[in-house]
């Protein structure tokens, strides 16, 4: 507990409204730069444009200003080479730069904290912080996307089942597989774009809650950090983080996507479906089990979903019960913030590299089509196209299907005259309808599986990809399926 003397260092900090030193376990609990010192760049950043607009509007002078950037960029040096001495005693990265300024140019530093709380400046730093990483994470998605656009240009001429109720259903291209998981991390890069764009408004200068006194520029500090304009309500600037709940929704999506992926490549890696074989170098074998090569990569990236839920689930229950303005409470969202990105960042690069080398098998797949009867809708089609209406149709071909099963037969190893048993129209032509290629060439709709509709949905990711600056020549990856 506290020894009731005067504590000198915390009356430097909080002013003379202090007299007892802060308890051990108190002071423990509540720092934070461990975990916000990530912050260090951002905060400096919105330190140095602070400092300038307090020149400009007379706050302070010119030379005193002057004093303080360099200072901040000393300071700023010794955080980027790692010589800077982070203490706890000083609670957060924002004291911590504060501490280390005035200890570097003196009395000067401690007029750069006017007009300012730790409020508006956590909340800048973050906005700065997470519209970056926004960004970053877009790009990794790019590249997860230029592999498979790639991969997918090899495997146009390979079918496999589709699947639904993950029972066989038709056949698809693999390419076409591949490119449907490029629409699903598609549309989360755009979510974590829109993120970006909504949350780039500054909360600077709307200090602790209220404003301030002082005769801030706030639209100057909001375009010297390259926000698009200052935050409209002081109270909400301060007191609200739903630009981090949109942000981590946006990767917790993004996981889910990454795990259904996985959870693929684990089926396929199989035995039971033998689809792909990981590389070497994104698999582990077992300590006891000799034959084994488990897709450790694919399994992972399934589990660390959950820690991603889990940041979101843990950021909006923080929020749940909270007044306005800042609470407290809200240094807690800077945890659940970086292990989101931190582990959708890299279940992307492990991902990608996965994918880039995985051997698929064609012969399996091919082998799988023969069984499952996937070739039934074509001969319900082929009726439902000579004027049977479909119901009837797919009830007849229903006693085919059952009628070959039970014999141990395909469809297309039925006799002309047992598909007449069931109905008269059936003639020759019926069997070439059975053919798998043939089956997924007919399915020629903007979206489907047809060779060319595959061939001009990879030349329109490739342009898309292309108009983002992203180099395809840039990517190794294997050339066979
Ligand atoms: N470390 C705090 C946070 O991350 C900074 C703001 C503290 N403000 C305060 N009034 N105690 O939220």
């Amino acid at each position: 507990m506290t020894d009731g003397k005067t504590n000198e260092s915390k009356q430097a900090t909080w002013g003379g409204r202090f007299e007892e030193a802060m308890d051990d376990v108190a002071l423990r609990y509540s720092a934070s730069v461990d975990v916000d010192k990530r912050l260090a760049e951002q905060d400096i950043a919105g330190s140095l444009a602070h400092v300038q607009m307090l020149a400009d509007v007379g706050v302070v002078t010119q030379d005193e200003a002057g004093r303080i950037r360099k200072g901040l960029e000393t300071v700023r040096e010794r955080i980027r080479t790692g010589a800077m001495e982070w203490s706890d005693d000083r609670e957060d990265v924002h004291m911590n730069v504060e501490s280390a300024l005035v200890e570097e140019v003196g009395d000067v530093g401690g007029k750069l904290h006017t007009g300012r709380s730790r409020n508006d400046q956590v909340a800048t730093d973050m906005r700065l912080w997470t519209r970056e990483a926004c960004r970053a994470s877009a790009a990794r998605i790019d590249r997860f996307l230029a592999v498979l656009a790639l991969r997918a240009e090899h495997t146009v001429d390979v079918l496999l089942p589709g699947y639904t109720h993950l029972q066989r259903a038709q056949p698809v291209r693999l390419a076409h597989h591949l490119l449907a998981w490029t629409e699903m991390l598609d549309r989360d890069r755009g979510r974590l774009l829109d993120a970006a764009t909504r949350m780039n408004e500054s909360p600077l200068g709307c200090a602790a809650l209220a404003s301030t006194t002082f005769p801030l520029d706030r639209a100057q500090t909001a375009t010297t950090l390259g926000f698009d304009r200052p935050m409209r309500n002081s109270l909400d600037a301060v007191g609200d983080r739903d630009f981090l709940v949109e942000a981590v929704s946006a990767l917790a999506c993004c996981a889910v996507h990454l795990s259904r992926i996985a959870e693929e490549l684990v089926l396929w890696s199989t035995q039971e479906f033998g689809f792909v074989v990981m590389s070497d170098a994104f698999t582990t074998g077992s300590s006891i089990m000799p034959q084994k090569k488990n897709p450790d990569m694919a399994e992972l990236a399934r589990g660390k979903t959950g820690r991603v839920i889990g940041d979101l689930v843990n950021l909006l229950v923080t929020l749940k019960g909270l007044p306005l303005a800042y609470n407290r409470d809200l240094q807690e969202d800077k945890a659940p913030v970086f292990d989101a990105f931190d582990t959708v960042d890299d279940t992307l690069e492990v991902l990608t590299g996965a994918l880039a080398h995985a051997a698929f098998q064609p012969a399996k797949m091919q082998a799988a089509l023969r069984e499952g009867f996937l070739d039934a809708t074509e001969l319900a089609d082929w009726l439902a196209a000579r004027g049977v209406p479909f119901r009837d149709a797919h009830h007849v071909v229903g006693h085919l299907v059952a009628k070959a099963h039970a014999t141990g037969r395909t469809l297309g190893e039925l006799t002309l005259d047992e598909l007449r048993e069931q109905n008269e129209r059936f003639d020759e032509s019926a069997f070439a309808a059975l053919d798998m290629e043939t089956a997924v060439e007919r399915r020629d709709l903007p979206g489907g599986p047809a060779r060319g509709r595959v061939r001009a949905a990879i030349a329109e990711l490739r342009e898309r990809l292309g108009a983002r600056g992203v180099d395809l020549t840039a990517f190794d990856v294997r050339e066979e399926p």
